[in-house]
Formats: structure tokens, C-alpha cells, sequence
């Protein structure tokens, strides 16, 4: 057995038995323990030491991928909570993490997707590869739901398995050559995709940037919104609204300014809108509602966040037909070519899932559950506030962005999860400028959410 192999047998069988021994103490209820077995330990850039010893092939390894940082930020997250659970196997670990989803999927889209699934049984019902770009009647449920009076088409939109996929295979598109500006901080694919794909140089430790990567500063002093005046013109703009980690939404000005730019620059923006159902206040749910967007802006979104299809897997890519390369071809036509190579399109049964979460019973059942997430936020709001923290976010996302002015997010994680048994994220794992602050994830149970708070409160008071 490999060290690999047995430190994760370890860990997996060590959460196994805490979890048998959590079942007999009733104060777990509620309590989500088990750690994630899968993805610790992947995505590690290091050469492990046992394969120093080990046969080795020929193939010298993807250059790019040894660029990469210690590890994608959430496995390395789930590497330190398990880490943590072997330190304390009676801890009542509450994971407000990664920022996936705890809730179940409403009955009446399960419904639909247990009928799809039943269907395939059937030789009337039976399916095979579906077009590439998603079932005809779920893009135009898409078009008219989400991007209403916006001119957006059925054909404009590619349904996938999720945003994170499609962010790599729009990467695909634009390929090596091209350079990139981000939101820092930001949601760390846009950046490992990036240097995935070898549009960047190597990582500078001093100032903790990928080179050729222009971070755009978005803080409190900016109102989480580059000043664009200090921007370098790039070729893809990545912009997430509302922002996953800061929680901030882009108001229709401040869009307007950020197409200005993209066209006296010929940019392409890829915007991601995964949490825009999340919005309170009154900004543009959609980089289309920004007149002459389509001819310089891609959209990726998900029904991670909105129906619990983490799991699931369900997202769409718009590409308006009227986006073009410098020689005059459309993006779109490249984006399908990639999606019929790369990709065979999303699972029926999800599709089926996707398309009832656009009923009005579905679109109302979607609606209650982001409620009940938007109720959490709240209070964890209240809570950070309450102990006197500066406290960002929140409003129109389910992320809160709290300020620990003058210290290191690393020791702010770690001081949180060893006083409280809290797993939180990190704020500079999402890019040099979240520094000093830590992400807090509003997907929870509400149990687990009210004990979090407690405990936060007890630790700060
Ligand atoms: C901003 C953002 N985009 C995309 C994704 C990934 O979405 P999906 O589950 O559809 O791949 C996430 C997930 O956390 C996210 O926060």
C-alpha cells in the first residue's frame, strides 16, 4: 500500500469510527461530521516522497501544473479539518467551509429527475448522447427565465455540468497565448485554469501573484470594485457578481463602466453570475442587462447555488452569437467545437432536474431554499457585528467577509478551528488582497449555523 493510500485509508477509516462513536451521543445531531474523503490529499503540487523512490515513466510532467500552489484551496481545507478530527475525534466539527450546500433539493425537482430516471427503462423513454449544448427545451427555459427582454437566444446558451467546468473549457478556447485579469480576491479556478493552461508565469512568493496575472484590488476602501484607471489592459477579463468571496455586487454604474472598458480595450469579459439569485438590492442580476455587453461578454452560471445541484452537476455558458474574435469568427462557434470535443453534454436527468427547477413550483421551491440561506447569513451578519468585526457581504450573497485587520487568514483559520471546532476559509487563499480576512459560508443547517455563532461568540466576546 502507498503512503498516499494508507494516509488516506487512515483518515478514512478514523472519520468512520468517530462517526459510529458520534452516533451514540445525541449532541451530534444536526452536527455534520464526517469528513470529505474524497479530495484529500489531491491536487498536492509537491513530489510525494514515496514516489522519489519509485519506477518512473518517460513523461516529463505538465510544467504548468508544478506552477501551482501547495493545492487547490478547499482540498487543502479538507486536508486540515481532517488533520483536525484526528487531533480531536470528539470534536462536534461544523464545516462553514467550502460553500457547498446542506439542504435538500425540493420534492417537486427530485420528482422530475426520479421520472427521467425511471424513463430510461423504457424502450419508449430510452436516451442516448444528447446534443452537446444542452436540450433544446431547458435552453429556452434558461433564455426566458434568466435573461428575459435581454435579447439573449435559446441557441446563445450551452448547458453544461457545472460553471467550474465550463470556466476550464473557456480557457480551452482562448488557449496559451492569451493574458487574464482577475478580481483579487477571487474564486481560485479562474487563476489555477489559468496557470493550467500556461498564460502566466511562475508564482512570485514576495508579492503572492502569479506573474502575467493582473489582480484587480477589490477591498473596502474600493467598494470591492477595481479602479479601473489603475487596470492594464488585458485580454479576458474573469468578474464574479455577486463576488464569491467578498460577497459585494457590481451596481448597474459600475458594470457599465467595466463593458466601457472591456471595449476600448477589445476585451472579452467572462462574467460569473453563480450567486446572482442570491441578490437583495437592486444590481444587474446579468452582464446582458449592461446595453452592448453581449459584444464583448460570456456568462457562466449554476444551479449549484440555487437548487442544491452541487452534486448534481447542472450549469449553463451564455456566448452571444454577436461576440467575435480579432478575425471576425464568433466565440460561440469555437465554444461549441470545444463543448463536442471536450465535453458530451450535461446529464439528461439533470437536465430534466434543470428544467423543473424553471416550473413556477420549482422556481418558487428554489426560492424558499435560498431564503433559508439568506436567513443564515443574517445571522452570522449579526453575529460578527455584534462582537464588533467590520463585516462585508452577506447581502446579496451567501458569503460573509469578515476583517481581522493586522493578522494572517491562515492564523485566523486556525485559531477559529482549534478554539471552536469551526472550519471556515481562508481569505487569502482567495488572492493576495484577501488577506487579514475570512470567508464564512452561510450553507449550513440552521442548528449547526445558531452553534457556530455561539461558538464564535464565545471565542471573540
Ligand atoms: C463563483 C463561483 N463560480 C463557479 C462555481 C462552481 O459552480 P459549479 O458547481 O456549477 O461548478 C462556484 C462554486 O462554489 C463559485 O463560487
Amino acid at each position: 500500500m502507498s503512503l498516499l493510500q494508507h494516509l488516506s485509508t487512515t483518515i478514512s477509516s478514523s472519520s468512520s469510527a468517530f462517526l459510529a462513536h458520534s452516533n451514540f451521543n445525541s449532541r451530534t445531531k444536526n452536527v455534520s461530521l464526517q469528513a470529505k474523503r474524497n479530495s484529500i490529499f489531491k491536487c498536492v503540487a509537491a513530489v510525494p516522497k514515496e514516489s522519489q523512490t519509485a519506477y518512473k515513466t518517460n513523461v516529463s510532467r505538465n510544467g504548468n501544473l508544478a506552477k501551482l500552489q501547495a493545492g487547490y484551496l478547499f482540498p487543502e481545507i479538507g486536508r486540515r479539518r481532517a488533520a483536525h478530527l484526528l487531533k480531536y475525534p470528539d470534536a462536534q466539527v461544523i464545516s462553514l467551509g467550502i460553500g457547498d450546500t446542506t439542504e435538500p433539493i425540493p420534492e417537486v425537482i427530485t420528482s422530475a429527475m426520479r421520472k427521467r430516471s425511471q424513463e430510461l427503462s423504457t424502450l419508449e423513454g430510452y436516451s442516448g448522447y444528447g446534443a452537446e449544448q444542452g436540450e433544446k427545451s431547458l435552453r429556452a427555459a434558461i433564455a426566458s427565465t434568466f435573461y428575459t427582454n435581454l435579447g439573449i437566444e435559446d441557441n446563445d446558451i450551452f448547458v453544461s455540468d457545472g460553471a467550474k467546468c465550463d470556466i476550464s473549457r473557456l480557457q480551452v478556447v482562448f488557449g496559451a497565448d492569451v493574458t487574464m485579469a482577475v478580481q483579487d480576491p477571487s474564486y481560485p479556478a479562474y487563476v489555477d485554469s489559468s496557470v493550467i493552461m500556461g498564460q502566466t508565469g511562475q508564482f512570485q512568493k514576495d508579492v503572492q501573484k502569479f506573474e502575467s496575472i493582473e489582480y484587480m484590488k477589490c477591498t473596502p476602501e474600493n467598494g470591492f470594485f477595481p479602479d479601473l484607471s489603475g487596470v492594464a489592459r488585458t485580454d479576458i477579463i474573469f468578474f464574479c457578481s455577486p463576488n464569491n468571496p467578498t460577497g459585494a455586487a457590481a451596481t448597474r454604474e459600475q458594470l457599465t463602466q467595466l463593458v466601457k472598458f472591456a471595449k476600448d480595450n477589445g476585451s472579452i469579459i467572462v462574467y460569473d453570475s453563480a450567486y446572482a439569485m442570491y441578490m437583495s438590492e437592486d444590481n444587474p442580476r446579468s452582464i446582458f442587462e449592461i446595453p452592448g455587453a453581449k459584444e464583448v461578454a460570456i456568462e457562466t452560471s449554476s444551479f449549484s447555488k440555487y437548487a442544491g445541484f452541487t452534486g448534481v452537476r447542472l450549469g449553463w455558458t451564455v456566448v452571444p452569437k454577436e461576440l467575435l474574435f480579432s478575425d471576425g469568427f464568433p466565440v460561440a462557434k469555437d465554444f461549441s467545437r470545444i463543448v463536442c470535443t471536450c465535453f458530451n453534454g450535461a446529464s439528461n436527468i439533470a437536465q430534466a432536474g434543470g428544467l423543473a427547477c424553471l416550473s413556477p413550483e420549482g422556481f418558487k421551491a428554489m426560492h424558499e431554499v435560498i431564503g433559508f440561506y439568506k436567513e443564515n447569513t443574517d445571522i452570522i451578519v449579526e453575529t460578527f457585528n455584534s462582537l464588533g468585526f467590520n463585516v462585508y457581504g452577506g447581502k446579496n450573497a451567501p458569503y460573509v467577509w469578515v476583517h481581522f485587520p493586522g493578522r494572517s487568514s491562515w492564523d485566523v483559520f486556525s485559531e477559529i478551528l482549534e478554539k471552536t471546532h469551526v472550519v471556515t476559509t481562508p481569505g487569502s487563499g482567495f488572492g493576495p488582497a484577501g488577506e487579514g480576512f475570512v470567508r464564512v459560508s452561510a450553507f449550513g443547517h440552521r442548528s449547526n449555523i445558531l452553534e457556530a455563532c455561539k461558538r464564535f461568540k464565545q471565542l471573540y466576546k
